[in-house]
């Protein structure tokens, strides 16, 4: 048998202790898969004497970070404490410069500091693998990264931030409004301590930039992702959209176009029969298409204790079997610098407003989107409610910037009795 695969894990929460309870519990099935043991040398959180539930005391203690991560008793730093700056990424940099290969399942690090940290590692001749911060449980780097290496991945998309599809489906469901699901969310502890991470669709559109980089071979470029949160999202977007047998959900899709590289992190509407629209509360849902292997779907738990320590675990068992591969796929001096395309693609979209009740008003609405060249594929008015009345519109395909023309002409118009909503139909 091989020697000992020795870690160090940074970080005892939810994820952490998770790690731990595994290595602990699946010590013969790890030795039995690796060919070598799997054992946790030191570790370090803030609070040392805090019950976690799981015996910490075989293990060394450090109080910083940084400190375990240069110790000469580990192979692998195993960094599960989150933030994007701060002690992780500090002790990542250490690891690396000291000789250890890291684990990592923090997205917010690696979307901003991705390609350094790739090239640190590549410079030290170490690894880093990131499982755990996309989707959860949901072993969608893998699958992109080695799975489908013999691909051009055509598209990526995937309901990855599981809060917020608890909140929109919850609303559907329960016909409560985005406030008390929101409100109610809060209370089962679902949110980030910064709820805008999660509603504001910046963890979700983190995990975008990280897939997009393997499928694209292109620096992480998460200020290219346009992002827009589910905040504004009415429960009457949703029984309305339903009507008309779409769902709403925050997707995101990343895609190469001539223009260069499409992401997007926003509220779409889904055919409701779709694999993407049947998915309820928060469950992840990944889809990549290659253009060998058509459309694969990947379904699961993209949060909680097991399945993200079940993540964590594949990437450390990776490392106890030998299996080196580069962070996003391909040496990161390699990875192109991604030109960002603002969402060119043309496709349907779902318009929603309120329509004074005066003369004319509708053929003004309809003028609007003739003039900018839309046409329309499907209409329904509902009964007027005080002095407007709802209208929805979906359109054919269109651009985004005919929309926009469109949404302007809407202003001048003075029909409407409050803005526009407009939401893309993605075809999935
Ligand atoms: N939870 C999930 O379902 C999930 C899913 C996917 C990815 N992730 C990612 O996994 C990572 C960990 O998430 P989590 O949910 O396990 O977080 P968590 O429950 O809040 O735990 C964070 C841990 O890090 C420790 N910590 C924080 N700052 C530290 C510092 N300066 N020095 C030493 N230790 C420090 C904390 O110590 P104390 O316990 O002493 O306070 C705690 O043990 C994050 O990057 C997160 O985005 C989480």
């Amino acid at each position: 048998m091989l020697p000992p695969l020795r870690l160090g894990i940074a970080g005892l929460g939810t994820v952490g202790v998770g790690v731990v309870k595994i290595i602990r519990q699946k010590a013969n099935l790890l030795a039995d898969r690796t060919g070598r043991p799997i054992v946790i040398t030191a570790i370090s959180a803030r609070t040392r004497d805090k019950d976690r539930g799981v015996p910490l005391t075989d293990y060394a203690w450090e109080d910083d970070p940084v400190a375990l991560a240069k110790r000469d008793d580990i192979d692998v730093f195993v960094e599960l404490m989150g933030g994007s700056d701060g002690p992780a990424k500090a002790a990542t940099e250490t690891a690396l410069a000291n000789g250890k290969d890291v684990v990592t399942a923090n997205k917010a690090l690696l979307a901003l500091h991705g390609q350094a940290l790739a090239e640190a590692a590549e410079s030290a001749d170490q690894v880093i693998r990131f499982e755990a911060a996309v989707a959860g449980g949901i072993p969608v780097v893998k699958a992109l990264t080695e799975g489908l290496a013999g691909n051009d991945i055509t598209r990526v998309m995937g309901v990855m931030n599981g809060t917020c599809n608890y909140i929109l489906t919850r609303m559907q469901s329960a016909g409560l409004a985005y406030d008390e699901v929101f409100e109610e969310a809060n209370q089962l502890g679902y949110l980030e301590a910064d709820p805008n991470l999660d509603v504001g669709g910046i963890d979700a559109g983190h995990k975008l930039a990280l897939l997009s980089a393997i499928a694209f071979g292109t620096k992480v470029d998460f200020k290219g992702v346009e992002l827009e949160g589910i905040q504004r999202i009415t429960i009457d977007d949703i029984n309305q959209a339903a009507d008309m047998g779409y769902r709403i959900k925050l997707l995101g899709v990343a895609q190469m176009t001539g223009r260069g590289l499409e992401q997007r992190m926003s509220p779409c509407l889904v055919p409701d029969s779709s694999p993407l629209g049947q998915l309820e509360g928060g469950t992840n849902m990944v889809v990549l298409e290659g253009d060998q292997v058509g459309q694969i779907v990947l379904r699961g738990a993209g949060a909680g204790e097991g399945p993200t320590a079940s993540a964590v675990m594949s990437d450390i068992i990776d490392i106890a079997r030998g299996i080196r591969v580069p962070t996003f796929g391909k040496p990161a001096k390699g990875l192109a610098q991604a030109t960002s395309a603002k969402a060119s693609a043309s496709a349907p979209y779902y318009l929603r407003f309120q329509l004074l009740d005066k003369p004319g008003a509708l053929a003004k609405i309809a003028a609007s989107l003739g003039q900018a060249g839309i046409s329309i594929d499907r209409m329904r008015q509902y009964s007027h409610e005080a002095d407007a009345a709802p209208v929805l519109i979906v359109t054919h395909k269109t651009t985004r910037d005919a929309l926009e023309a469109a949404l302007a002409a809407f202003a001048e118009t003075n029909v409407l009795a409050a803005e526009p909503v407009a939401i893309r139909i993605e075809a999935v």
